[in-house]
């Protein structure tokens, strides 16, 4: 029996900023941005948009055409959580109106927790074949106004539906994995920004994909040639170009700068208008691929890497189903990307600085309404968070 992806779906917020705003704000040549670190735009959330209504977006779209009632298990997984004791994806579960017989949970550990769910629900899907498991990962990546991670921030969800009908892509049991005890970026719980030491976590990110893939390689025995296209965790997208050159060098492959671009580039392009997305950024990277690639990727076995700073790495793989085309969202993931409104510098600030001026002593505040998708954040009201379905 395989088991694997059977609809992916994302969503992220209606408004960005332009890098060479920040740029011009941070007093660095935009192409630092723009080259440098390959990122051109990135999503901001207003006031009323948080890892909830990302999430509850994702998931309406990811459910469409599912019968519902065969879920048995949400999974949200995130950095950015709203409560330290409830599961943020119960509030999706409430908003989507999802079955009451479900079990929901959080997962957490830095960007690679959605990886992690994905493998679990994996051998449960083989024990539990006419369930179906909804795996959510929602982040608003948050560094500080002017510091050095800025320009890595970003916000989305992406949303995927695990069966044992895996319309799009199944997935392979084996995987390679790595956890090492290192500080290169953390979140204490006293802080809404990362800590980040920026060059180390890329020197972290480049070990645990050399082990992980060894793992992969010995338990599997399949070599770098057996993998057609690799989705890489992209906290921007010129990490992707470093991992893969890393990983080309590392295996002794024998490919052009043209050859190495082509087995990883279609998998950025959602990415480099969105930014970082943290435990959603290898899901969206494969929804970019599956969207954006000319080529028809029918039987190809394609390489994932997750990383989570802290760390753990893994990296799996899976096969691309006939006909998967068929259930793919294409054009409404790519109005969502397209149909933004650019923010200003001081909107910017605005948007970022809301969440620190939103109450901690129980007392009601209700959030401005700006665009959102159907689900908005309402406000808070005896520290308890209001949502709402905009009609
Ligand atoms: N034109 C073109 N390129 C330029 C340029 C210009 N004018 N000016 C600079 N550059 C290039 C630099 O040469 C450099 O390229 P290389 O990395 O290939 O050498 C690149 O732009 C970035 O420049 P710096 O290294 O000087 O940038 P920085 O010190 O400001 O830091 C960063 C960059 C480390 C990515 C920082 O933004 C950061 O810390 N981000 C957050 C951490 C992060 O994303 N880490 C990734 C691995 S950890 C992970 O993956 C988990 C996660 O999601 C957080």
């Amino acid at each position: 029996m395989q088991v694997g992806i059977e609809s992916i779906s994302f969503y992220t917020s209606q408004y960005y900023i332009d890098l060479k705003t920040l740029a011009r704000q941070n007093g660095e040549d935009p192409n630092k941005y723009y080259i440098g670190i390959g990122q051109e735009r990135m999503s901001v959330p207003p006031p009323d948009e948080d890892v909830v209504t990302l999430a509850a977006n994702a998931t309406s779209q990811a459910l469409e055409g599912i019968d519902v009632n065969t879920l048995d298990t949400l999974l949200f997984a995130t950095e950015s959580g709203i409560d330290q004791s409830k599961a943020a994806g119960i509030y999706v579960h409430e908003l989507v109106q999802l079955p009451r017989n479900m079990r929901v949970f959080e997962l957490k550990q830095a960007c690679y927790s959605g990886a992690g769910g994905l493998a679990l629900a994996l051998p449960y899907l083989l024990h539990h074949p006419d369930s179906r498991v909804l795996i959510v990962a929602s982040d608003i990546a948050r560094y500080g106004l002017g510091s050095i991670g800025e320009p890595t921030q970003g916000a989305g969800a992406v949303a995927f539906v695990l069966s044992t009908n895996p319309k799009i892509m199944t997935i392979d049991m084996e995987s390679g994995l790595y956890t090492n005890d290192v500080m290169d970026f953390w979140r204490p719980n006293y802080t809404d920004e990362a800590l980040v030491d920026g060059k180390y976590s890329i020197k972290m990110y480049s070990a645990a994909l050399r082990e992980s893939w060894q793992q992969y390689v010995n338990i599997t025995g399949r070599s770098f040639t057996d993998l057609h296209r690799f989705v890489y965790h992209l906290p921007f997208t010129k990490m992707g170009d470093k991992a893969h050159q890393f990983l080309v060098r590392y295996a002794g492959a024998d490919l052009s700068e043209a050859e190495w671009k082509k087995q990883i580039d279609d998998a950025a392009i959602y990415q480099r208008y969105i930014g970082n997305t943290y435990a959603g950024s290898v899901f969206l990277a494969l929804a970019s691929l599956l969207d954006n690639s000319a080529e028809d990727l029918t039987h190809k076995r394609v390489g994932l890497f997750s990383y989570g700073s802290g760390s753990v790495g893994e990296f799996f793989t899976g096969i691309i189903q006939p006909d998967y085309q068929k259930h793919l969202k294409v054009d409404l993931h790519k109005s969502i990307v397209t149909n933004r409104q650019e923010l200003d510098y001081d909107t910017y600030k605005e948007f970022y600085s809301f969440k620190s001026n939103l109450p901690s002593d129980g007392s009601k505040a209700m959030t401005p309404r700006y665009e959102t998708g159907r689900y908005r954040f309402a406000g808070l009201d005896e520290h308890k968070r209001l949502y709402e379905v905009v009609q």
